[in-house]
């Protein structure tokens, strides 16, 4: 996705500089060209010729220090960028381009950029709260320009709270993100994720072993290919995305009213949430009280989400997900034809690397007509991003 991409890294004078080097590294292995601005106080923090070496190209920072007199380096590098970073984005730097204020590199850069601009501020919890910056942060945001929401924790000036940068793998997948082809721009994808939760009582429940995390690297993958995405959740073990609606449910029945209210406005609805096939028949308003000898709860079947939508689709892509322990593609094409689906998702959740929990997938990919491809171990990110490939081509 990086692979010759030219990306102009701005670096201005945070404490949080010293994470750029990482980044500049991460981004030059990934086979990005990346070139590097700062600004005057960046380099307090860390030298020009560490970013020089990591980027293996000439630094910018000052306006005056032209090289090839045939081009005026500021305009020149922009025009040649296919996208520039702010990282670490300090709370003047913001303030000068929320302003039009130019006066340094890289502020009459950015001023005279047409390509996308992406600014990570960093700072002190309470620079990052004062309304001047939350101003200015939301002005950037009307100029078009990607903000990425500074991370919680401890910050180097020992204050808890928000402003950390995030971290230099976290960086490189929201900036690899944007080079992704924008196959779904303007469809509404609605996923599931998770599992559900049916209460016994107020305090306890039936549920499952879902995490999540394969609904919401779908639902990722679907923003980044420029989609409308709606996630309808269970507790999730993972955070929701940035950039999605999310609508956190607890019932297999509270899942399915979510879903059949938004189901008629959806072009693609994958139903990837682990839903209960049974619930308590009898739900206790109150903590049930222990009672000696054996308890019996009785269960009542839950309506199947997948099956009710396959009998009421009209231009919808319907994609199931099938978690199976035995005898995986027989009971994957059963469900397939069942239940109306245009695409089956089968997982076998008997092997503990894959599956629920884990980070990686590895699944067979049933189609309507009987077809199926069997897609290899790989990150659920990555899987996320095949899958979708083949259900844009299903689209009707
Ligand atoms: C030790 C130290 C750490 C700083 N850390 C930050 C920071 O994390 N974020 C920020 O906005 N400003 C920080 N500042 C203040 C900026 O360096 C200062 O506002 C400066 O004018 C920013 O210039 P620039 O935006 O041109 O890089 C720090 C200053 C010092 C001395």
């Amino acid at each position: 996705m990086l692979n010759d991409r030219n990306i102009l890294l701005c670096v201005s004078g945070g404490i949080a500089a010293y994470k750029a080097c990482a980044l500049t590294s991460k981004l030059v292995q990934a086979g990005a060209n990346v070139r590097v601005a700062m600004t005057a106080s960046a380099e307090q923090f860390v030298g020009k010729a560490t970013f020089q070496a990591l980027s293996r190209n000439p630094i910018y920072s000052d306006v005056f220090e032209e090289h090839d007199p045939t081009k005026i380096a500021h305009i020149d590098v922009v025009d040649t960028s296919d996208l520039i970073v702010v990282a670490p984005a300090t709370a003047n730097i913001i303030a000068k381009l929320a302003n039009g204020i130019a006066d340094d590199f890289i502020t009459t850069s950015i001023l005279a950029a047409k390509c996308p601009v992406i600014v990570s501020p960093a700072m002190n919890v309470n620079m990052l709260e004062h309304p001047a910056t939350r101003r200015n942060i939301e002005t950037l945001k009307s100029y078009g320009y990607q903000i990425i929401e500074p991370g919680v924790g401890n910050l180097a000036c020992g204050w808890i709270g928000g402003g950390r940068l995030p971290e230099s793998e976290d960086l490189v997948r929201i900036i690899a993100s944007q080079f992704v082809p924008k196959h779904l721009l303007e469809k509404h994808v609605l996923i599931t994720a998770g599992p559900t939760v049916e209460r016994i009582d107020p305090v306890r429940f039936l549920s499952n072993d879902s995490s999540g995390k394969m609904g919401v690297a779908l639902a990722e993958a679907a923003r980044d290919m420029g989609a409308n995405v709606t996630l309808v959740h269970g507790p999730l073990q993972v955070p929701v995305p940035d950039g999605v609606t999310a609508i956190a449910v607890e019932s297999g029945q509270q899942m399915l009213e979510t879903v059949l209210e938004r189901f008629a406005t959806q072009d693609i609805v994958i139903k990837s949430a682990a839903v209960a096939d049974y619930r308590p028949k009898t739900v206790h308003t109150e903590k049930h009280k222990k009672v000696h000898g054996p308890l019996t709860i009785e269960l009542e079947e839950t309506t199947d989400i997948l099956k009710e939508l396959g009998t009421k689709k009209t231009h919808q892509l319907l994609v199931g997900f099938a978690a199976e322990t035995e005898q995986l593609e027989d009971h994957a094409r059963a469900k397939l034809e069942r239940k109306n689906v245009d695409f089956l998702v089968a997982n076998d959740v008997s092997k503990r690397d894959i599956g629920f929990r884990s980070d990686d997938n590895e699944v067979v990919l049933f189609r309507a007509d009987g077809s199926s491809v069997r897609l290899p171990r790989q990150s659920k990110q990555r899987l996320a991003h095949e899958l979708l490939a083949y259900f844009k081509e299903g689209l009707r």
